[in-house]
């Protein structure tokens, strides 16, 4: 046997040699992920051929999957050119809030923008741009009409569940529905998409993060530890999977008196800014905390769309600079 195993060596590498068998006079050399080089099998068999004892030989060349994401077939929507992530490592932090002031943003610079919740833990898109409650149409009986308000098409998979039905989806059913509701949209030529993850570091982000041809993640994070510590995990699973970090924005950095004026630093000072250094990512910027910005998200009006030329909205506009320059590059 050892010796029939050093003759497939001298034809074939031994990392694709996956079984050399003898069977009662016949022999199989089994080869994965080998080039099939028919002259070489040939003369293999010959040579096994020639070995006392030996009445038949085979080659036979199988393929086996790659592993990871590599061999993972990406959800491809040739009309959508770029397609943003904003992650953040727990809930709360203000991710759908940055998700939409930014796409908003983005649209100010006169790009096609689309933004699309795949949160189902949370969704808050209909509510933050006012289609909640609205069913989404269909004019074919096959794809969704995306709602468009503010200048940018939206879809959430908040849509197609009951706001008061607690939802418990896991792994391939949460992944199946978030699948189609994006491919089944007819999103239209857009230059960038702002996707809403569902918040954390599990398999569906993981699914997400191998399915979604994404150009790079926007992490958002409170200055709190704690949050920074889910932060740093976000950033290491994206890593992991080959994605771009675009960089950290800060969100409720600091609070602003009404009254005074004075910056408070309520949960500490370049927490996030510290973090990102740390991490070799880019900071984005800071966002203060600002009792506007909930009331009118609550509302269904982005700050950015309700308070252009305020404080928050620069803060907004100068993130999506520059995210729209380094999509340029
Ligand atoms: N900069 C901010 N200032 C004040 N409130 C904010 C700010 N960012 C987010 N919020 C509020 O905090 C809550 C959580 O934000 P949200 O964007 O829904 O978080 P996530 O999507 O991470 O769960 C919402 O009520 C939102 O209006
Ligand atoms: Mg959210």
């Amino acid at each position: 046997m050892t010796d029939q195993i050093s003759i497939v060596q001298k034809y074939f590498d031994k990392d694709h040699i996956k079984s050399v068998e003898n069977f009662d006079g016949h022999i199989i050399a089994t080869l994965e992920n080998a080039p099939e080089d028919k002259q070489k099998a040939e003369a293999l068999k010959a040579e096994l051929l020639s070995l006392e004892g030996v009445k038949k030989a085979s080659v036979v060349f199988v393929r086996q999957k790659q592993q990871e994401s590599a061999g993972i077939e990406k959800w491809h929507l040739p009309n959508i050119k770029h397609i943003i992530g904003v992650a953040s490592g727990k809930g709360g932090v203000g991710k759908s809030t940055t998700a939409v002031n930014l796409a908003l943003a983005l649209a100010d610079l006169g790009q096609k923008v689309a933004v699309f919740d795949a949160d189902i833990y949370g969704p808050s898109l209909p509510t933050m741009l006012s289609f909640e409650n609205t069913p989404p149409v269909s004019y074919d009986g096959k794809m969704f009409e995306p709602f468009e308000n503010f200048g940018v098409k939206a879809m959430s998979i908040g849509s197609l569940i009951d706001r008061d039905t607690p939802l418990i989806w896991r792994g391939s059913k949460a992944g199946g529905a978030i699948e189609q509701m994006f491919k089944e949209t007819n999103w239209g030529d857009i230059d960038v998409m702002v996707f809403d993850m569902p918040p954390g570091t599990g398999d569906i982000q993981i699914t997400l993060a191998q399915r979604i041809d994404f150009d790079g993640i926007v992490i958002v994070s409170t200055p709190q530890d704690i949050a920074l510590i889910d932060a740093v995990k976000g950033v290491k699973m994206f890593e992991k999977i080959g994605i771009k970090i675009l960089g950290v924005v800060e969100n409720m950095s600091y609070y602003v008196c009404p009254h005074c004026g004075e910056k408070s630093y309520i949960f500490g000072q370049n927490g996030a800014k510290d973090t990102a250094a740390r991490l070799g990512v880019r900071f984005l910027g800071e966002v203060p905390l600002d009792t506007n910005v909930r009331e009118q998200a609550d509302e269904g009006t982005p700050i950015v769309a309700a308070d252009p030329d305020g404080a928050l909205s620069r803060a907004y506009h100068q993130i999506a600079t520059k995210i729209a320059d380094a999509l340029k590059n």
